[in-house]
């Protein structure tokens, strides 16, 4: 039934230029990101601190295709009143919804997680289409160390997944379906680009078994990366080529974009890396950002809960947006990065 709007969306989301900001922080984690600038977490700072970036005007007209939100904010009110959802659409930008609830320990596979929340997911849909937001989030988490990950602990996630993805496209949201495999690890490149073709392959069989049309989803991967407790660390040239080997081996073509995430990675890291990979060009899809950590690290930092820093926060995020826009098309340069810091 709507076939012909989720291509359209999805299509929108991987723009040229533009990417995604991830603003969808639990509230346990966006506590740990304002402990770190000493703010405390009450639900109006939250408000305050996603206001300034959502009245970032030239990040969220050029750079931003959509936001993905948390609970709390889609229905939160910026100061005037206005919903937080209606600033990030007035901008040209789409809103969307982390839709999951979070990872439990997987019983029978120890070490291993499972990510929750799809018991009532199609009422939960109804409800956020009608707060306004288009697309959804869910993430499933793979880690990587001795014995693992299972095949039962890649698959039941990718199950959940494909069920969650499913049951959004009936409802008229484009999923984004994020299989992050962890860059926490001791482990090597090669070890991450095993692991994440079997997480890949399996998780386009499941897509498939559930019925779920790939013009109508954006892939959320992790790059093929080295752990960061790996002793051997890939150049940007080697994570750029192995990260593609792996997308080409598993991602059909049909797949609306590919948007990636940060996972930990340095703000300069992961818009080199994003670079390079669109240089190694032509790609069957779009492959451009869905940035958490990677977009907000700089204007959390300038901003510091302070309300006479807005100016400045909102410029150094804006210089991050608009520097992986750049990196989304392979013209973004190192010299760019030493250039023009903002704050
Ligand atoms: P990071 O870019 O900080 O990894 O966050 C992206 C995200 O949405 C993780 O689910």
């Amino acid at each position: 039934m709507y076939a012909d709007e989720l291509k359209k969306t999805a299509k929108a989301m991987v723009a040229p230029g533009k990417g995604l900001l991830a603003a969808d922080e639990s509230s346990g984690t966006i506590k740990k990101r304002f402990d770190a600038i000493g703010v405390e977490s009450t639900e109006d700072l939250r408000r305050d601190y996603r206001e300034m970036l959502f009245r970032s005007a030239d990040a969220m007209t050029k750079n931003i295709s959509g936001v993905i939100l948390y609970d709390e904010t889609l229905r939160q009110k910026a100061k005037d009143g206005t919903p937080l959802s209606k600033l990030i659409a007035a901008a040209g930008s789409i809103p969307g919804i982390k839709v999951d609830k979070g990872v439990v320990p997987l019983p029978g596979c120890p070490g291993e997680v499972i990510t929750e929340g799809l018991d009532g997911l199609g009422e939960r849909m109804k409800e956020y289409r009608a707060l306004g937001a288009r697309f959804a989030k869910w993430r499933a988490v793979i880690d990587i160390a001795a014995h693992i990950p299972t095949f039962a602990g890649i698959y039941t996630n990718t199950h959940a997944l494909a069920r969650y993805a499913a049951i959004c496209q009936q409802e008229g949201i484009v999923p984004i379906v994020e299989p992050e495999v962890l860059m926490d690890g001791a482990h090597d490149i090669d070890t991450c680009e095993e692991v994440a073709t079997r997480v890949l392959k399996q998780q386009f069989q499941d897509l498939y078994l559930q019925g779920v049309m790939l013009e109508g989803i954006v892939l959320k991967p992790s790059m093929v990366i080295a752990g960061k407790k790996s002793a051997k660390q890939a150049s940007v040239q080697e994570v750029a080529a192995a990260t593609l080997r792996v997308l080409k081996n598993c991602v059909p073509p049909s797949v609306a974009g590919i948007a990636f995430l940060s996972g930990g990675q340095s703000d300069a890291d992961a818009t080199a890396h994003l670079d390079a990979m669109n240089r190694m060009g032509p790609l069957p899809w779009p492959v451009t950002y869905s940035y958490g950590r990677a977009l907000q690290h700089e204007p959390q930092k300038v901003w510091a809960g302070k309300a006479e820093n807005v100016t400045a926060a909102q410029a150094a995020f804006s210089r991050r947006a608009h520097l992986n826009g750049l990196a989304s098309l392979g013209k973004w340069s190192p010299e760019l990065e030493k250039a023009g810091k903002a704050a």
